[in-house]
């Protein structure tokens, strides 16, 4: 071969080296601040996939609904404007998943163990699949805990509720339990949820402590009451098309990656969480009650019935099913 022929051969063999070896891009969008259970998870998702693919994939995690908000990630993600999220449970009604929306049953799961038997076991892969016909593919279910209610007034018996604009997620369970209490209930992005509560836009809303201390909502809030009426985790999912064209060695050191990001992500839920109601009660803003055993039998009498007002939404099945598993 003459010279000029072998240097263009060599030329060719390094761009094609040097394009082999540009870095899988993985955008990983979620709303929370990075110092909650889901925020640090995803951190370490990015930690973990990086070293065990040597680099070949980059993970870009964007915290805080930096790049889309919460209806917009979910349209993104179809799109392929990012490849990976983390929604909760209580925002896949609008993509026509209606089912996620068992998760937001009033009291439906008794302890983490109940929730484990089902996130983790036959219901929960059902779950999944059922993203699919979507164009998305769900790799696992993340924790953050049993939710508190906060608003500017007590919120102790059931009749405080009456009238109070109550910031919900996009769920119909969600709006359903808020008008069992007698709240009127408004869906907002999580992300426009401290202005709305400062403003007076809304009067009070629900979430685990770690999202109300990390969003500041303690500081326009005067009352929490610990109630754990209900649940909020999340799917961690990724556009199917992407996650499908990987190479094969790629897709098994990521599902790994997640699956341990995932142990550590359950084994920092419930500890963020008590860490966040303490530092709300040293903030010394807010006052933080916890229901008598009287008031929480009457907010379970009223919230109960939610579970079979919503079997035409969700499938009286699958609650049954849940409520089995639950019980185990
Ligand atoms: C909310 O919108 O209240 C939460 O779902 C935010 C989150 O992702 O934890």
């Amino acid at each position: 071969m003459k010279l000029n022929a072998m240097l263009l051969a060599l030329g060719a063999a390094l761009s094609i080296n040097a394009y082999a070896q540009a870095p899988i891009v993985i955008k990983f969008s979620h709303v929370v601040a990075t110092d909650t259970p889901k925020g640090q998870a995803a951190e370490r998702f990015k930690q973990l996939a990086e070293k065990a693919t040597n680099g070949r994939v980059k993970v870009e995690v964007y915290p805080n609904s930096q790049l889309y908000k919460d209806k917009e990630e979910l349209e993104a993600l179809q799109l392929g404007a990012v490849q990976m999220l983390a929604p909760s449970l209580a925002k896949f009604g609008p993509l026509g998943v209606k089912e996620f929306e068992a998760f937001d049953l009033p009291y439906i799961f008794p302890s983490k163990t109940a929730l484990y038997n089902v996130t983790e076991g036959e219901i929960g892969k059902g779950l999944l699949k059922k993203l699919e016909p979507k164009g998305i593919t769900g790799l696992a279910f993340w924790d953050n805990g049993f939710k508190v209610m906060s608003a500017n007034k007590p919120l102790h018996s059931v009749a405080d509720f009456k009238g109070q604009k109550m910031r919900i997620q996009s769920s119909k369970v969600l709006d359903a339990q808020m008008r069992a209490l007698g709240a009127n209930p408004q869906v907002l992005a999580f992300s426009e949820v401290y202005q709305a509560l400062q403003t007076g836009v809304v009067d009070g809303t629900e979430n685990p402590p770690s999202n109300m201390y990390t969003q500041k909502m303690h500081e326009v809030q005067k009352h929490v009451t610990v109630s754990n009426h209900g649940y909020l985790g999340y799917a961690v999912i990724v556009n199917k098309k992407f996650w499908d064209g990987l190479p094969a060695d790629i897709r098994a050191a990521l599902d790994k990656a997640m699956k341990d990001a995932t142990t550590f992500e359950k084994a920092i839920a419930q500890r963020d969480n008590d860490m966040a109601l303490d530092a709300i009660k040293k903030a010394g803003k807010t006052e933080v009650y916890t229901p008598s055993v009287k008031e929480q039998a009457e907010w379970r009498k009223a919230l109960l019935p939610v579970q079979k007002d919503m079997e035409g939404r969700i499938g009286k099945d699958l609650i049954s099913a849940i409520n089995k598993e639950a019980a185990k």
